[in-house]
């Protein structure tokens, strides 16, 4: 069975080709193999092919590709004909689908929970296709996770084009002509687009503000300078709680608080982004009429979710339009490709360690390992099958949280509960005490007078230390660590006093002491360089 899914495909000795035609779908400037990629692509033992003029929009020329080693392909069909495994970037179109068959592997986006069409057609030609949106959120597929990639970029745009459309500056100044006050800007929707919009947003100066339903989100928001807004709800903000890395739907009485607290906030804002999705559904409505029409002329709004509907009332999918009140709402669904130097850049990197996933043994032998959670999350047909939609990764999503809510205890039953854990704990502390008294009793009767000496400053230093450390949060051990240097340094001091002793057993525990606490100050100034380098701005 399990070599029955293991498909390694090679075609006698001759190495696998990687070929990326040129976009077809309108306006599209992104190319998904930059002559970089292409060089490592190499180095996994693949032959890469590019169609003629294909990097041109992004700014690669046919030049670069020749140089990187790239055979330029004239025609299209030519290099859907050469390639063995064709990498792009938009959804194949009809004509390219029929392009398919049974020896070719196709990477791209391919949107398959709406294109069924799509993925009979490479079924019924046997072709396997790998859909780019659909690599699951886990640590190890993040390298490949072009979703996050055409988002960030997406975020960074969003704030960009609002300040294009937006007729003051972002910052606060004070000039000699009068004070400029700062920009107010809410960010909705702190998934990957909304942090990198956050992140933009507040190094240009604005004042900014961030919603999401996912309350674990609060904290990096902050951390990034914004205001996270809270709402007045009960249930504060647990209802959109993680699922596989993504929010799931709110409650309508959650909405309700949600949508009275963007009424609220509406009047003062001057740019709203929102960027509020679900998987797979329609995007929620959440600026509404009412609330476009609260803000003041001059404001702006940037749909990033116009392409699923759009979270704002008034939005048209691939335009810029101006309300009655001097609102302007850009609804473009294309901010990746009007960065395409840079979101071709990222994709084809994302490809690139697709390639890596799939040619284990870099030897340009691709291994299509169903087993694999990230090669089967992402493979929407393979072996005349739609495998569309895949099982659920084993490994848990990066920022799912187990939905199981601890049992809501009475005041009474709670006061008991500490109450019984007080006296457990006290009860354990009275035996170990006890214990640690008789074995001191006894080791004094036997042991020289200096020896307890130093063995009781030994064990009260003990004691206190794991009191000082065993309470800190996980979270900071890594600063706790870089600051330990002092007591790192104590122990080398005893350990060169004692290293030459005439006993070749203190002699060796000396050594050891002082190569551990070596280690440990070396240890902790890497670290602490490396947080302080977390905090310059280069
Ligand atoms: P994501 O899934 O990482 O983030 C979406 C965020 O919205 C999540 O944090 C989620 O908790 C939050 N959310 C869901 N429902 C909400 C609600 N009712 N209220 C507040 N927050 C809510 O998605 P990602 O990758 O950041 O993408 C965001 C949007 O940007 C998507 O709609 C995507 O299609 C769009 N996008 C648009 C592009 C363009 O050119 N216009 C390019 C790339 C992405």
């Amino acid at each position: 069975m399990l070599t029955a899914l293991r498909c390694a495909i090679k075609k006698g000795t001759e190495t696998l080709k990687i070929g990326t035609p040129k976009e077809v779908f309108d306006g599209e400037n992104r190319v998904a193999m930059t002559p970089d990629s292409a060089l490592q692509l190499q180095k996994l033992g693949h032959e890469c092919l590019i169609e003629a003029g294909a990097g041109a929009n992004a700014g690669f020329s046919d030049a670069a590709y020749a140089a990187a080693g790239v055979t330029v392909v004239k025609t299209a069909a030519a290099l859907w004909k050469e390639a063995d495994i064709i990498a792009k970037v938009r959804q194949p179109d009809a004509a390219e689908l029929k392009r398919l068959s049974a020896d070719k592997t196709l990477i791209s986006f391919f949107n398959p929970a709406g294109n069924e069409e799509g993925m009979d057609a490479a079924k019924k030609k046997g072709a396997t296709v790998i859909a780019m949106e659909m690599v699951p959120r886990i640590s190890r597929a993040q390298k490949m996770d072009a979703l996050s990639s055409m988002a960030n970029i997406a975020g960074y745009r969003a704030v960009i084009e609002a300040g294009n459309n937006f007729g003051r500056f972002f910052t606060g100044q004070v000039t000699a002509a009068g004070k400029v006050p700062p920009a107010k800007v809410l960010i909705v929707g702190a998934g990957v687009a909304g942090l990198a919009a956050i992140g933009t947003s507040t190094s240009l100066g604005a004042i900014t503000y961030a919603f999401d339903v996912r309350p674990e989100v609060a904290e990096q928001v902050e951390s990034m300078g914004a205001e996270f807004v809270y709402l007045d709800f009960e249930e504060e903000q647990q209802d959109g709680a993680a699922t596989g890395g993504y929010a799931s739907v709110s409650s309508p009485e959650f909405r309700d608080a949600q949508l009275a607290k963007f009424r609220e906030l509406a009047p003062q804002m001057d740019i709203v982004i929102t960027t509020a999705l679900i998987p797979n559904r329609e995007a929620p409505k959440l600026w509404l009429a009412d609330m476009v029409a609260a803000m003041k002329p001059g404001s702006v709004i940037i749909d990033l979710a116009a392409e699923k509907g759009g979270n704002v009332e008034g939005t048209v999918k691939d335009q810029k339009v101006v309300t009655e009140n001097g609102v302007t709402i850009v609804g473009y669904t294309d901010f990746p490709s009007r960065m395409a130097a840079q979101a071709s850049s990222l994709y084809a990197t994302n490809i690139r360690h697709m390639m890596t996933d799939l040619t284990p043994a870099k030897d340009g032998v691709v291994n299509h390992n169903m087993e694999d959670d990230v090669i089967r999350g992402a493979t929407v047909t393979h072996a005349g099958e739609i495998t569309f939609p895949p099982p659920p990764p084993k490994i848990a999503a990066i920022a799912a949280k187990s939905k199981e809510k601890p049992k809501e205890l009475t005041p009474e039953e709670k006061r008991a509960a500490e109450a019984a854990a007080f006296k457990a704990a006290t009860k354990q502390q009275v035996g170990v005490l006890a214990i640690g008294t008789v074995l001191v009793l006894i080791l004094g009767a036997y042991a020289p007078a200096s020896f307890m000496q130093h063995f009781i400053v030994f064990a009260l230093a003990c004691f206190v230390g794991f009191q000082v450390i065993w309470n800190v949060s996980h979270s900071l051990h890594t600063p706790l660590m870089a600051v330990t240097n002092a007591i790192s340094g104590i122990v080398v001091l005893g350990a060169l006093l004692q290293v030459g002793s005439s006993s070749w057993l203190v002699m060796i525990l000396s050594a050891i002491s002082i190569l551990i606490a070596t280690i440990n100050i070396v240890g902790g100034f890497m670290v602490t360089r490396r947080m302080l380098a977390m905090f310059q701005k280069s």
